[in-house]
């Protein structure tokens, strides 16, 4: 196949929800859907379990689970489709924040009776500032949920988005018949008591037919023709080109679990979604279809085997070919790298390949080499843009609690942050380490992989911080020099070297913002 076909039949895309809105069950669905997987219950439950905090053995079967559902890849109608894995937990967010860069469209999961809850509008704000193109699915309509047009408006509301249904749901919970598919101008109603059947779709261009009361009954036939007529008047017309901008999502109603209105999903999604996008480098635009191959770490996975000390580091391929056994540029440290036995996924499988195409996702073993963000070309230089840190919610001093194993706490510190467990920050004052993370589990997963992979032991110390910011310098010497010598005890370096501001409350922030107008403080590293 030409290089520009393997291109034009990717979808790359990432499933986002809070927590048990269905974002795993609708994962298996779309696999069974591509013969990826053959039956239901294949695809783990990648999340961790309610309470499950102190519970290293949980901490442990998690990482195991996200290795294996990190890149789901199948075939589907001629189309290669790679869903990667998004932790849905809190305290895993910033994992799902770097994954969404390497995504070119999402779809989000909201459950029809809970609505939009605090994940889902965090990560979709991440999704609106990128652009990048949205499909809603409202899951679990065999329940009793919110009504649909409510429904609707609070998507608009709370996650600022423009909807156009492109499916509408017939009754719901109890009454709950089907769907009436907008895209492709069809009916599917569930069969059977339990509503776990799907009969054929039939199709119904015209639903003032008589033939639609005879199917579901007078009642809902013109309640479904009032609602359709509302959601015409109502909802903007689809149109792909605002969909891929970023300025309109499409919303689907279907039922994940009874794998109801999942095809039409998906149907719909291969057609609209968009094909491995341009990216921006700093340098400059880097377009899907030149030959020369470049990609960008967005994710790195620590070994299972706690005896070797490899990883996997997560690849996603912008342009040209990717192949085995090809030296490329490391473009941080400058040196040429192969690849003897690059991983590709393909269900819940990896395997090793011999080439890769923009979109896929390629596993690399590393040994220390890559760090997130890293970029891989053919000789160029090249920096992708947008892997930001954001800043942490949590803030610890660790200290090190074996005095003959600081060498190893040092490197195990460096390597956990390089996987981007989490951030450190070293204080200017007196050099102590401050780990900063976005949920508390964290800081359990760095101790007891320390311990267990480095060798070393670390306690922490509570530091009651807010937030940091980084900070822009300024033009104004003196300013600048009065800020940093009165807040000289809250500022510290991050791991690439950039001054941060270590702030106790918004408050703060506040003032010295106030105070020192010509110092910029950034939430986000990646601020220029
Ligand atoms: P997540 O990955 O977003 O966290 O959600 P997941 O798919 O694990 O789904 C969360 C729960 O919601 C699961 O039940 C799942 O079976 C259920 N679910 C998903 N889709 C639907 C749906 O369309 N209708 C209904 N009624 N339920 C749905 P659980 O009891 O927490 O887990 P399990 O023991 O069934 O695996």
């Amino acid at each position: 196949m030409a290089f520009t076909d393997e291109i034009k039949r990717r979808r790359t895309f990432g499933i986002i929800s809070h927590p048990d809105a269905g974002k795993t069950t609708l994962t298996e669905k779309l696999l069974l859907f591509g013969g990826a997987i053959s039956e239901a219950g294949a695809v783990k439950n990648n999340k961790v379990k309610k309470g499950a905090t102190s519970d290293f053995m949980e901490i442990e079967r998690q990482r195991g689970i996200s290795v294996a559902t990190s890149v789901l890849a199948f075939n589907y109608k001629d189309r290669k489709i790679n869903i990667l894995d998004t932790p849905g937990h809190k305290d895993f967010a910033e994992d799902t924040f770097r994954t969404l860069t390497a995504v070119d469209s999402v779809i989000v999961v909201i459950d029809v009776a809970k609505g939009v809850e605090p994940q889902t509008e965090k990560l979709v704000e991440v999704c609106r500032m990128r652009k990048i193109p949205i499909i809603v699915f409202i899951n679990k309509l065999d329940r009793e949920g919110k009504d649909a047009f409510d429904l609707l408006d609070e998507v608009e509301q709370k996650l600022g988005l423009t909807t156009t249904p492109l499916s509408f749901p017939i009754g719901m919970g109890y009454d709950f018949q089907g769907i009436y598919n907008i895209w492709a101008k069809k009916i599917n109603l569930f069969a059977g008591d339990k509503k776990q059947k799907v009969t054929t779709g039939v199709e119904f261009t015209d639903i003032n037919v008589p033939e639609l009361d005879e199917m579901i009954g007078n009642k809902a036939a013109e309640k479904l023709r009032e609602e359709l007529e509302m959601v015409e008047g109502v909802y903007p017309p689809f149109d792909q080109d605002e969909y891929l901008n970023g300025d309109l999502q499409p919303v689907f109603f279907g039922s994940a679990l009874n794998n109801f209105g999942v095809k039409e999903l998906l149907d719909c999604f291969i057609e609209i979604a968009p094909t491995p996008q341009p990216k921006k480098a700093e340098e400059r635009l880097v377009d899907s279809k030149e030959q020369n191959m470049t990609g960008f770490v967005f994710k790195i996975h620590a070994n299972m085997d706690p005896k070797h000390r490899d990883r996997l580091a997560f690849v996603k391929i912008v342009s040209g070919t990717f192949q085995r056994n090809v030296p490329y540029l490391h473009v941080r440290n400058g040196k040429k790298m192969k690849f003897s036995s690059p991983n590709a996924f393909f269900a819940e499988k990896k395997e090793i390949v011999d080439e890769s195409y923009p979109g896929d996702i390629v596993g690399l073993h590393d040994t220390g080499n890559f760090k997130i963000g890293d970029t891989l070309t053919e000789g160029e230089i090249i920096n992708f843009k947008g892997i930001p840190s954001f800043s942490p919610e949590h803030f610890r001093y660790v200290n090190n609690a074996d005095p003959l194993k600081a060498k190893q706490l040092y490197k195990g510190l460096d390597q956990l942050m390089d996987e981007g467990v989490a951030q450190l920050f070293t204080l200017e004052l007196n050099g102590r380490k401050v780990i900063g993370t976005v949920g508390a589990l964290q800081y359990e997963v760095i101790q007891y992989r320390l311990e267990h992979e480095y060798g070393a032991k670390c306690t922490y110390e509570n530091l009651p911080m807010h937030k940091v910011c980084w900070v822009e310098p300024t033009d104004n010497k003196e300013e600048f020099a009065e800020f940093k010598r009165v807040k000289q005890r809250y500022l510290a370096k991050d791991k690439q070297g950039q001054l941060v501001f270590l702030a106790d409350s918004a408050f703060t922030i506040q003032m010295t913002q106030d105070k020192y107008p010509s110092v910029k403080l950034h939430f986000t590293s990646e601020y220029k």
